[in-house]
């Protein structure tokens, strides 16, 4: 996820990149660039780091006039955040510039395609195989836009494009494909911006353009054309939000708006490492006797990072068949762990900067192991120290309560257990390609419960006022428990524990009194009946039962439930991905109902850099 913002019009157009830029931070904020074109040449400037080192560079724009410009905040995918992975770039021979968000998943190919025919690369970037992807349509002489529209379709994946030529220096070509674009219509000039909170204080009129179509943008109007270069028409809409809502897409919190964004983060992390069938982690480069003679896993993190722990656990280990083990990067760095040379540790972290994570990974290297993050920001200490890097492209969190994170993080450890399994010869052909079609089906699964969510808010508006909540299940039911749980104290401030079903007679079951909520996770048909069996043992002694099920199993659970919540069926081990999705709306409901200062709660920070 990245920022872009254009302008088109008669007045300087760097210092319109820099504002817009600025609001367009949460997407991304590792490297800034502006590029304008002044006196019929490209004029560059960017820089690693925040948009406020590159407006000191160009003095908030002042220092690079022009009336015509691209911009761009970088959220890094491709390449460490650097000045010359910074964009925009610009094409081998200096006559295009393109800023770029989203991901090119083949870009190896046309990378090594375009060198072939003799173009030279200066970064590491998908983008820049973009830029001179257009350059090489444009050097046959059919025109920029016909150009722009023949690379667009041998690029598969996301992106949103702005482009600008030194050829035109009036005008400024827009395109997309699954990642966001909005063009805003100015009075004497035009805008584009990968979120309307970046041209708002200029214009509240945008056209919003569908995949595949392409805008041709001057200071005097704005053309859009169909994939196929027919001139098409639409009607402007009109933007009321306030600034701080554009920010949020429209939504009130950032956590609502990253929870519905992870049907996109997921298919982002998982779909370009889905070839022919095949889970390919050419990031990883681990050979195969490597995995064969591994003895034993670790999977190390904190919070939700844990839990997601948690969960890969039981894929691991049922796919692999090597001892897992999830552990608390608190606990594991002082506990003397086994580890040698067989030992793999899995590292999990958004941030990649949190404190106990990049202590236990530094314990684990000093002991012998490998290790192999998981990480979603690029560059970060855990991302730079671990063997192995394999990142989530999730985009920037900005909520403290970790959703999106968590399901790329999953999404990602599911895939390492595609390889490995394969490594090891643990996996049938057609169990491997079953859950192969249900990590591609897994981004369409969510957004269809994320569809459902108004029976979530109306359950919640039951249910917020509740003192304790308790939730229980058995296997990935559980894992999803604990992940649950942590959502919904972290944001309500409800009290909450989660339990493996089982344990409840153990002593949990005493807590139990007249209206305790307790949620009951039932999505794993094969231990459906116990959790159900548990369930009737509470609701026996007073409490009330919110189920969550697969579509397979609801009825069963409706039989004891006081409410029933279904998830799409799935491949067993991909539950934990959408039972997790209804509990963290539960949670944000709750916590809406409750009045909670959502995105911040109290006591809360999102990266834990100290002890
Ligand atoms: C979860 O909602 C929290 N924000 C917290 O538990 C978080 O997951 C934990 O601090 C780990 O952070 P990391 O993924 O950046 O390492």
């Amino acid at each position: 996820m990245c920022g872009i913002v254009g302008f088109v019009g008669t007045e300087p157009a760097a210092p319109i990149m820099i504002e817009g830029l600025r609001r367009l931070e949460y997407r991304g904020y590792d490297s800034a660039g502006v590029v304008v074109i002044d006196g019929g040449r490209l004029k560059l400037a960017k820089t690693k780091g925040y948009v406020e080192a590159l407006s000191k560079i160009i003095d908030g724009g002042e220092k690079l006039p022009g009336c015509v410009g691209i911009g761009h905040t970088r959220w890094a995918t491709h390449g460490q955040p650097t000045d010359e992975n910074a964009h925009p770039h610009i094409s081998d021979g200096g006559k295009i510039a393109v800023v770029h968000n989203g991901i090119i998943e083949n870009y190896a190919r046309l990378r090594e395609f375009l060198i072939s025919k003799g173009f030279t690369f200066r970064s590491e970037t998908d983008t820049e195989v973009a830029v001179n992807l257009i350059q090489f349509f444009y050097n046959d002489g059919g025109g920029l836009l016909k150009a722009v529209a023949s690379a667009a379709r041998r690029m598969e994946g996301s992106y949103a494009l702005g482009i600008l030529c030194e050829d035109f220096p009036d005008m400024l070509i827009a395109t997309k494909k699954e990642s966001p674009l909005v063009l805003g219509i100015g009075d004497g000039c035009n805008y584009l911006a990968s979120d309307v909170a970046a041209i708002l204080s200029h214009t509240r009129d945008v056209y919003k353009i569908d995949d595949d179509e392409l805008a041709v943008l001057t200071a005097g109007e704005i053309k859009l054309y169909s994939s196929e270069l027919d001139e098409i028409t639409k009607t402007p809409e009109h933007v009321d939000w306030d600034l701080s809502a554009a920010e949020k897409g429209g939504y009130e919190h950032f956590m609502i708006k990253e929870i519905m964004e992870q049907p996109e983060a997921v298919r982002k992390t998982v779909s370009p490492r889905i070839i022919d069938g095949k889970a390919v982690l050419d990031e990883l480069d681990i050979p195969d006797e490597y995995i064969r003679g591994l003895s034993r896993i670790y999977v190390v993190g904190c919070g939700t990072a844990f839990y997601v722990g948690a969960a890969a656990k039981y894929n691991l280990e049922k796919l692999t068949r090597i001892p897992t083990e999830a552990v608390m990067a608190s606990e594991f760095r002082y506990s003397s762990p086994i580890v040698d040379a067989s030992t793999l540790v899995i590292c999990i972290s958004q941030s990649g900067s949190t404190a106990d994570t990049i202590a236990a990974m530094r314990e684990a290297k000093r002991l012998g192991a490998k290790v192999l993050s998981v990480v979603n920001v690029m560059g970060s200490v855990i991302a730079e120290e671990s063997d192995w890097t394999m990142y989530t492209w999730a985009g920037p969190e900005i909520c403290v309560a970790s959703t999106k994170a968590y399901s790329t993080q999953l999404a990602v450890t599911y895939l390492i257990a595609l390889r490995f399994a394969e490594a090891r010869g643990t996996i049938g052909g057609a169990e491997y390609a079953a859950i192969v079609e249900e990590l591609k089906a897994l981004p369409e699964k969510m957004q269809t419960l994320l569809t459902r969510r108004e029976n979530i808010q109306y359950l919640a508006s039951l249910y917020y006022n509740r003192k304790d909540v308790f939730f229980i299940g058995r296997n990935v039911d559980y894992a999803a428990s604990l992940e649950g749980s942590l959502k919904l104290k972290e944001i309500s401030y409800i009290h909450s524990e989660a339990y493996a079903a089982g344990e409840l007679k153990h002593g949990p079951i005493a807590l139990i009194e007249q209206g305790t909520l307790v949620i009951a996770v039932a999505t794993y048909g094969r231990l459906i009946d116990k959790t159900v069996s548990n369930a009737v043992e509470v609701k026996s002694r007073g409490a009330l039962i919110l189920g969550i099920a697969a579509e397979s199993g609801a009825e069963t659970i409706a039989r004891v439930a006081d409410n029933v919540i279904t998830i799409p069926d799935v491949h067993e081990l991909l539950l934990p991905s959408l039972a997790v999705v209804p509990l963290q709306l539960f949670a944000y409901y709750v916590a809406l109902a409750g009045g909670r200062e959502i995105d911040k709660p109290r006591n809360l920070a999102k990266s834990v850099t100290v002890e």
